[in-house]
């Protein structure tokens, strides 16, 4: 499957570049970055690093938006993912130049060169995505479909109450990606936060290889972030499990396609993703033909399939 991949790594979006490399399924054409955990710059350096440690430099990446749509990029998640957005890891440099389009123009041309084969997992602000639809109003039916990881429709938020962080950092964004003719699937707190890797599987990752260790590494900083929330050395798997979504190989055990608006105001709400659940007491769970599909659970725990994908980089 062609994919292209939108990130601000970003600690959980490595292992979910590592884990799309590792999955014998996944074409990989094209990686783009976007401000969110670090700078889109920053992030674009991270995410050419990773494709050198893992032994893809041949895959572009592309550079994308720093700003979001309607303000200032103001700084990131350092108290999450590090100063450097990696944990504060060192990689070896890569040596791949950027792509000479931005993350937007790359996609336009990707998608228009392999009309309906493209598979869009996005992985940070949705920024590129609602810039490439204003710029290529055709993209939505260019593409075979989105996933996102993002939003929280039952669940709390991680940035605010009722926000997560990638749509939090452009709400206006994901509305537009939202209300376009494709097909999306968002993969919510309400499923991510309930797959998680512990200290065997960290210790698992220290054992093995460079690529595995240096991953290990960097969970070190995202566990000690995760351990206020859990009480304990562990990470939520936000990036890889919407990875594992879109390649099928995290079964989705539990969904709603329905309508999605998000809150653009300046309110409390400001990035809420509010779903239209109020079906979901019906035998059947709602369905809205032109919705936005919302994953709420997997059929199994997802941390060991990452763990053997990741172990075999
Ligand atoms: O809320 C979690 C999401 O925000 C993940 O994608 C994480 O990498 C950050 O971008
Ligand atoms: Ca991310």
């Amino acid at each position: 499957m062609l994919v292209y991949l939108d990130c601000d790594p970003g600690i959980d979006d490595a292992l979910a570049l590592g884990y799309l490399l590792a999955h014998p399924a996944v074409d990989l054409a094209l990686v783009g970055s976007v401000s969110g955990n670090t700078d889109a710059d920053t992030a674009a350096r991270n995410a050419r690093d990773l494709l050198e440690l893992f032994g893809r430099p041949d895959i572009p990446v592309a550079v994308g938006r720093t700003d979001f749509l309607t303000h200032p990029y103001a700084g990131g998640a350092p108290h999450v993912h590090g100063d450097n957005g990696i944990g504060g890891v060192e990689l070896p440099r890569g040596s791949a130049a950027f792509a000479a389009g931005s993350a937007a123009d790359e996609l336009i041309a990707l998608a228009r060169a392999r009309p309906g084969e493209l598979h869009v997992l996005a992985i940070g602000p949705l920024t590129n995505l609602a810039v490439a639809l204003e710029r290529e109003p055709a993209l939505a039916g260019l593409v075979a479909d989105v996933v996102i990881m993002g939003g929280a429709a039952l669940a709390p938020g991680n940035v605010t109450a009722a926000a997560e962080a990638n749509i939090h950092n452009d709400p206006e964004a994901a509305a537009a990606v939202f209300a376009a003719d494709w097909d999306v699937t968002i993969v919510p707190l309400d499923a991510t936060m309930f797959q998680r890797f512990e200290q065997a599987d960290l210790d698992a990752l220290q054992a093995e290889g460079p690529r595995a260790r240096a991953l290990g590494r960097m969970l070190h900083t995202y566990y000690a972030f995760y351990r206020q929330h859990f009480g304990r050395p562990s990470s939520a798997l936000h990036d890889p499990l919407a990875a594992a979504v879109l390649t099928g190989e995290a079964v989705v055990s539990s969904a709603a396609r329905v309508p999605v608006v998000v809150d653009t105001s300046d309110g409390p709400g400001r990035g809420q993703t509010i779903a239209e659940l109020r079906g979901r007491y019906r035998p059947v769970a709602p369905h809205h033909p032109d919705g936005v599909r919302i994953v709420f659970d997997i059929a199994e725990p997802f941390a060991p399939q990452l763990l053997a994908r990741l172990l075999s980089l």
